[in-house]
């Protein structure tokens, strides 16, 4: 069984300052703590998962991050500066760039128009021709498997929106990319066609925040994994190092003995159907993504 380290491990070629730290984040809704004292490290070319039942407070951080909530406490550092994030466009204009999980895309507009939406090529006309050329470029660059960039999007399956919604926010040259949830709604080749897309992302040096539910994805693609669970962390993990087992332990405050905790919960009756023990509820509810094999 692998330990879970106290401080966030970082990517083994990483070395030098992370390009995003969060130290001691805290959010608070009015009486509600989403989070308390959250640490994070992201670097250049790594992958960090975030992982964590529902109501962990994944969400809440990615909006931290995306400028959408300010938080209640606590420092974000950027390229070794202390920063704040209060709105998205201070986030952009930082580099880091947030895909949400609905992807905001607009169904009867091209890929091209969709990329560009808000962010136009030319000043009074707007330079098709420059647009649709730096749309292929971008599309090649991630190894995109789109057929034509003049396609409306509501004709594309959920990878290549998944693809879309990702080189849009490479147009402003992130640092940082966050993927809520960027396989969730997918199927198994568009899931690969979305993982290679992140190996992508990482050779171009990007650092990486994917929020998952998926150990699969998680073990494929993630170089470290911070666990969430009530708000607060709950163990950072070299993927290398861990199982799917003790990430799971982890997510669910199993953390003592994963082992004998599946075996437990295997032997014992079903439990109460009155949801009083978020505990013994928490695996049962996700058996498709959580128990997925590895490969
Ligand atoms: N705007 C808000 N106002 C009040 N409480 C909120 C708000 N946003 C989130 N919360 C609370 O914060 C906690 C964390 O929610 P969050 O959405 O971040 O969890 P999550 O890990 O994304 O869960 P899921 O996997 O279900 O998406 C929950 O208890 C939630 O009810
Ligand atoms: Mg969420």
């Amino acid at each position: 069984m692998s330990i879970a380290t106290e401080a966030p491990p970082r990517a083994a070629d990483s070395g030098s300052t992370p390009v995003l730290s969060l130290r001691g984040i805290s959010k608070t809704f009015g009486a509600v703590s989403a989070l308390t004292d959250i640490d994070l490290d992201v670097g250049a070319g790594e992958v960090v998962a975030v992982v964590g039942d529902n109501g962990a407070g994944k969400s809440t951080l990615v909006k931290v991050l995306a400028g959408v909530h300010r938080q209640s406490s606590g420092t974000i550092t950027f390229e070794g500066k202390p920063v704040s994030v209060p709105t998205p466009r201070e986030a952009h204009e930082l580099g880091i760039a947030t895909v949400f999980q609905d992807l905001a895309l607009c169904e009867n507009l091209n890929v091209i128009e969709n990329l560009f939406l808000g962010q136009e090529i030319g000043s009074l006309r707007l330079d098709s021709v420059q647009m649709e050329t730096r749309s292929w470029e971008l599309l090649r660059q991630l190894a995109a498997k789109i057929p034509t960039v003049r396609m409306p999007v509501a004709s594309l399956s959920g990878g290549q929106r998944q693809t879309v919604a990702i080189a849009r926010s490479l147009l402003g040259e992130p640092k940082i990319i966050v993927l809520d949830e960027p396989t969730a709604a997918l199927g198994v080749a568009q899931t690969a066609e979305v993982l290679n897309l992140i190996e992508r992302l990482r050779e171009r040096r990007l650092g990486v925040v994917m929020i998952s539910h998926n150990m699969a994805d998680v073990k494929a693609v993630a170089d470290t994994v911070a666990v969430l669970r009530l708000g607060r962390n709950n163990g950072f993990f070299r993927v290398a190092d861990v199982s799917s087992e003790d990430i799971i332990a982890a997510i669910t405050g199993a953390t003592d003995n994963a082992v004998s905790q599946r075996a437990a919960a295997r032997a014992a009756p079903p439990p109460p159907d009155d949801g009083s023990t978020a505990t013994s509820t928490a695996v049962p509810q996700k058996p498709a993504s959580l128990s997925q094999e590895l490969s």
